[in-house]
């Protein structure tokens, strides 16, 4: 590599050290500069004849990326639900489909004003407890997770979007850390079997964000365990493609008033909103 490249051979450049690597390189090489220049695109298709020097950090993104790190981890930025977040190794990458979450539970709070106290389990970044608080102003959050540095990362998204009178972390399991009465459980916890072998680039993320037991959905059992006994209102919860018969199976003999699954963009089924 060189000390100074023109934006054109810049791009060939990382195009052709990406190639062997992962898909799309042209268009990775693109987004890499774009987001090391904090540039548009506008902007890099009329400099292809800029000079450009100080590269060493963007050549070490191109590395970690050739070692097919995932984007959002190199340049620790992620979008969820129109909005910028700070991510990191140590915290989940938000995925789209969580979007869903947030508009079912939306949908369950008709009163944007209501006065509500929410439980997060497994917050990881932090983007359900805030995109929740940012749309219901005077809703309360109490955010668990079993991840120290992914409370770490929640922090700063929350520092950011200034809600930290809103939103408060713990450190603990489930709703361990959480004594207070709850109107509103939420929850995208962790539901893949421990034996689901898993693409390279998703051993980058928190094992423990991802694998939820030997079958998958021991979490979400313990979870509408919890809501059942504390007669939690509401709770919403994300969930595997394959796990709704026997989610419906579990609660078949309990009490409850309603119990409705959603899909995901793709047509799978991804998660539930239990009415107690
Ligand atoms: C699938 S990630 C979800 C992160 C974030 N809420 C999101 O939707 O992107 C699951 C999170 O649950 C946390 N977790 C796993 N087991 C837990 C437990 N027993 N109690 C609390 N949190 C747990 C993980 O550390 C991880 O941050």
């Amino acid at each position: 590599m060189r000390s100074q490249y023109l934006v054109k051979d810049l791009l060939k450049e990382i195009t052709n050290t990406l190639n062997p690597y992962i898909p799309r390189a042209s268009r990775e090489a693109q987004l890499l500069l774009m987001a090391h220049l904090e540039c548009d695109e506008l902007w890099l298709i009329t400099n292809q004849n800029t000079l450009l020097e100080n590269l060493e950090e963007l050549f070490a993104w191109v590395e970690r990326r050739a070692n097919n790190e995932p984007f959002e981890y190199i340049i620790n930025k992620v979008s969820f639900y129109s909005e910028e977040f700070y991510i990191a190794p140590g915290a989940l990458i938000p995925r789209p489909e969580t979007e869903i979450l947030i508009d079912e539970v939306l949908k369950r709070v008709p009163d944007k004003n209501a006065v509500l106290t929410f439980a997060e389990v497994g917050v990881g970044s932090g983007i359900i407890s805030i995109m929740l608080a940012l749309h219901l102003p005077n809703a309360k959050f109490i955010a668990v997770d079993i991840s120290e540095a992914a409370l770490a990362i929640a922090k700063i998204n929350i520092e950011k979007f200034r809600l930290e009178d809103r939103i408060e972390l713990r450190l603990g399991s489930l709703l361990e850390p959480v004594s207070e009465e709850i109107d509103y459980l939420v929850s995208n916890p962790p539901y893949i079997a421990n034996d689901v072998f898993l693409e390279s680039n998703l051993s980058y993320e928190p094992q423990n964000a991802l694998f939820g037991g030997s079958i998958g959905d021991e979490i979400i059992q313990e979870l509408l365990n919890e809501a059942l006994k504390r007669n939690i209102n509401f709770f919403t919860c994300e969930m595997g493609y394959d796990q709704q018969d026997k989610i419906s199976h579990y609660l078949a003999n309990k009490k409850y008033e309603a119990l409705e699954f959603y899909k995901d963009y793709s047509g799978f089924d991804r998660g539930f909103s239990l009415r107690l």
